[in-house]
């Protein structure tokens, strides 16, 4: 786990890039970092690792304060993918990739076998790729080394910062699937760093949205996209729901007079909250076979609805394109 209480940096010039940033980062959670230009992503990332030192606060990973740690030991187990890709230009790619596997005293077949597999995933034939020079690379192919490299000595915590940003969208969604399949299975704890709001609700666990050096939300995707905390944070997801996802609520909101006949509903009629969303409402109906659901807030009652309000809410929302369900 990764920890940050109350940790602010403020550069030397007075620039205030991060403020009083305390959250938790889960072992084996991928967990974005998102926000404007200049909120102050990097500089998080940065303190991670130790490549900034924080002003203020504590940063600890698995309770132990990172300053208590080695700082080689610490650089080792954390990949870190550069927002600027930085290979050394005078280093083939294999021997690039091979720097921190070989600090590790990993065998040298194991660490070729290593680079295979990972050069394999990211779409680079090793054949091909391995002993070539950097130069020789599209800048996008150079930004895959950069994820293999940060991988390659299997590292704990892996880092990366706009990963993919100079990728096309065919690339860049299958790396995009790749790191969350390999996340699944390795289980490692990735802290990602991007400006697309998209790419983060594709493959986080839970985003945290940044605006000049502030938490302003963490949560998984889905709760940032039913309930964005203010304003900015809508404007920056984007209107993303879709119909299935609004609250039961909005359902009563639309048909004002079922709420007002609170008195017709029965009593022994299966109950849901009223702000679960409406896919969460159709599973009820489905599984209890029933054909009216109560919809409560706390203790009371607000209203009822029935299938068919769904029914009709749902053609009413779901935009039909040459009559078909877009
Ligand atoms: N070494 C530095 N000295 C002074 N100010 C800095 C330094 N590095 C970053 N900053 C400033 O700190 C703020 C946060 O920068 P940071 O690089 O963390 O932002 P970011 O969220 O990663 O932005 P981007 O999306 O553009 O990469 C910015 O105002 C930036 O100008
Ligand atoms: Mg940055």
């Amino acid at each position: 786990m990764i920890e940050f209480d109350h940790v602010s940096k403020t550069y030397k010039d007075g620039t205030k890039a991060v403020k009083d940033f305390s959250l938790q980062i889960n072992e084996g959670e991928l967990f974005t970092l998102i926000g404007p230009s200049g909120c102050g992503k990097t500089t998080t990332m940065k303190m991670i690792n130790r490549l900034v030192k924080p002003t203020d606060g504590t940063i600890k990973i698995a309770d132990k304060k990172i300053s208590d740690y080695d700082m080689h030991q610490l650089r080792w187990n954390i990949g870190y993918v550069l927002q600027q890709i930085a290979l050394f230009p005078h280093m083939t790619i294999e021997e690039n990739i091979s720097i921190v596997p070989e600090m590790k005293k990993w065998k040298k077949d194991e660490i070729k076998e290593r680079i295979k597999v990972l050069l394999d995933m990211v779409g680079l034939d090793p054949k091909q790729f391995m002993n070539r020079m950097p130069h020789e690379l599209s800048g996008g192919q150079q930004q895959r080394i950069g994820v293999v490299r940060a991988l390659a000595a299997d590292p704990d915590i892996i880092l990366m910062d706009e990963p993919f940003s100079a990728l096309d969208p065919i690339s860049r969604e299958q790396l995009q699937k790749d790191i969350q399949a390999l996340q699944k299975k390795i289980q490692k704890t990735i802290v990602f760093v991007t400006h697309d709001m998209d790419e983060a609700l594709a493959i986080s666990d839970r985003i945290c949205l940044m605006k000049e050096g502030e938490i302003i939300q963490v949560g998984t995707p889905k709760q940032l996209i039913l309930h964005p905390e203010n304003e900015f944070a809508r404007t920056f997801i984007g209107d993303k729901r879709s119909p299935w996802q609004e609250s039961v609520e909005t359902l009563l909101v639309h048909n004002e007079s079922r709420t007002n006949d609170r008195e017709g509903v029965e009593k022994e009629a299966i109950t849901i909250a009223h702000d679960q969303a409406v896919v969460e409402a159709v599973k009820l109906f489905e599984d209890n076979n029933t054909e009216l659901l109560r919809v409560v807030k706390g203790e009371q009652t607000i209203g009822e609805i029935s299938y068919r309000d769904i029914l009709r809410f749902l053609r009413k929302h779901i935009k039909l394109e040459n009559g078909v369900m877009k």
